[in-house]
């Protein structure tokens, strides 16, 4: 690393702090620049960005059409408060009415963001105090969102908002009423329907849930999921709020991850792929009913930086690339040819218990016996095996994100499929080194069994 590489990290660990990370054990390293699906380090390494940086660089790094807009942008108006109407501000309201169908967009400069203000329109426009949410499933670092959230991080700063209830996710590897395919009634929608007896109908506003399950397992539901909760929400009157922050546009090759099930929920929440990651961007879109709501009632909400000008017109040239480039088409070819490797290093790698894709969102879950499924790494936990994966993973300058027993390949949507395959090799390749040593263990157990 040159000497100014060196200052740029100390001065970031002396002076800032980072996300999820015991500060004196951060290591970050020096991003120096991007281009497409690749980054450069401080020692000018090469890496190839499997995660799409945090699964929101939809475009890859550096796209120059976004740019250029965003130039354009800066030069003409940087910043206008929320009670203004803009050009930019304006063109994706419309743009996302027409890719959602939905009505009306609030902007939010993240997904937590995004959350906390779906979940409280939510709340005024039914007056109800609850809202639905699943273990499974991460909303945002935000006290609210966090709380929605039943991702483990939650647990070190409960208790957080009243009113949040959770289920059970929709995780057929490891289905939580002990189903397997043959015998499933989907439990996982039907106990929804128990929980909201018990809860008392009239006192829940909103299920939330992930459009796909991302960080919390990379869940995609059975096809009748969607249209079954669906019609739960109308049988008790319940907004349907799907969080695409993560599945939304394109991650999966459509807009949003529900529009593979037919269904449209009441409000949608989204952030990452909307600017790509480019200009920080949060939005809640909503359906008609919601927004004739707010024509004659108060919209008890508001954001210094709500629709912001840069931020819109970075989310409206990307959504323009989206279209003029036929990302979406690419994600359906190249999100089947890297299912179609994930199902061989299934059958080849004796710690693969399952992998889920859909488009180019996916996850190796790693086992250490395929047929107990016992994890290779517990829930909110590690093991010296994973360890070994990432390590193997970073030595070869692969970028990717892995949590518990679990590996995300998550590749910038224009990926090609030579970059692909040449990621999916150095995975293969980390594969057969922990399939190797889970053989010696158990070589080692029977030796000293006998
Ligand atoms: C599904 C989902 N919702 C919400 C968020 C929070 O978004 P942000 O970090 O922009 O607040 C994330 C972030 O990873 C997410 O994956």
């Amino acid at each position: 690393m040159d000497a100014h590489s060196r200052k740029v990290v100390q001065e970031n660990r002396d002076y800032t702090m980072f996300s999820w990370s015991v500060q004196g054990a951060a290591a970050p390293l020096h991003m120096k620049r991007g281009q497409g699906v690749y980054f450069w380090d401080g020692e000018d390494n090469r890496w190839l960005d499997f995660s799409s940086q945090l699964i929101n660089l939809n475009i890859g790094h550096q796209h120059p059409k976004m740019l250029e807009a965003i130039k354009k942008q800066v030069d003409e108006l940087c910043f206008a408060g929320p009670s203004f109407a803009t050009e930019s501000r304006g063109l994706l309201g419309k743009k996302l009415s027409e890719v959602t169908g939905l009505a009306k967009t609030f902007f939010t400069l993240g997904g937590a963001e995004a959350n906390e203000n779906a979940m409280k329109m939510a709340k005024l426009v039914t007056g109800r105090s609850k809202i639905i949410t699943r273990y499974r499933s991460y909303h945002g670092a935000t006290m609210g969102a966090m709380t929605a959230s039943g991702d483990p991080r939650r647990l070190p700063v409960e208790p957080g908002i009243p009113g949040i209830v959770r289920v059970f996710d929709p995780y057929c590897y490891r289905c939580p009423f002990g189903q397997k395919v043959e015998t499933c009634h989907r439990e996982c929608v039907s106990h929804i329907e128990e929980v909201i007896q018990m809860e008392g109908p009239t006192s829940i506003a909103a299920i939330l849930v992930e459009g796909i399950t991302g960080s919390n397992g990379l869940l995609v539901p059975p096809d009748d999921y969607y249209p079954k909760l669906r019609a739960l929400c109308d049988k008790y009157g319940i907004l349907l709020i799907t969080d695409e922050v993560m599945s939304g546009f394109g991650r999966t090759g459509k807009w949003l991850a529900t529009q593979h099930y037919g269904i449209r929920p009441d409000m949608v929440t989204c952030a990452k792929g909307l600017t790509s990651g480019y200009m920080p961007l949060g939005a809640v879109i909503v359906s008609d009913a919601v927004a004739r709501y707010f024509e004659s009632n108060m919209l008890w909400g508001g954001l210094t930086y709500s629709g912001h000008p840069v931020s819109c017109a970075a989310a409206v040239a990307n959504l323009r690339i989206y279209e003029e480039e036929n990302i979406f088409a690419n994600v359906e070819t190249q999100g089947r040819y890297l299912a179609s490797r994930l199902a061989a290093m299934k059958r080849k790698y004796s710690c693969v218990g399952d992998v889920r894709s859909i488009g180019l969102f996916s996850v190796l879950e790693l086992v250490k016996d395929k047929t107990t499924r016992e994890p290779l790494a517990p829930f909110n936990g590690s093991s010296p095996e994973m360890t070994k994966l990432a390590a193997y993973l970073k030595s070869k300058h692969v970028y990717a994100f892995s949590r518990f027993n679990m590996l995300w390949v998550c590749p910038p949507l224009i990926i090609t499929e030579a970059e692909l395959s040449a990621g999916l090799d150095i995975v293969e390749e980390a594969l057969a080194l922990v399939s190797e040593s889970l053989g010696a263990e158990s070589a080692a157990v029977a030796e000293a069994a006998r």
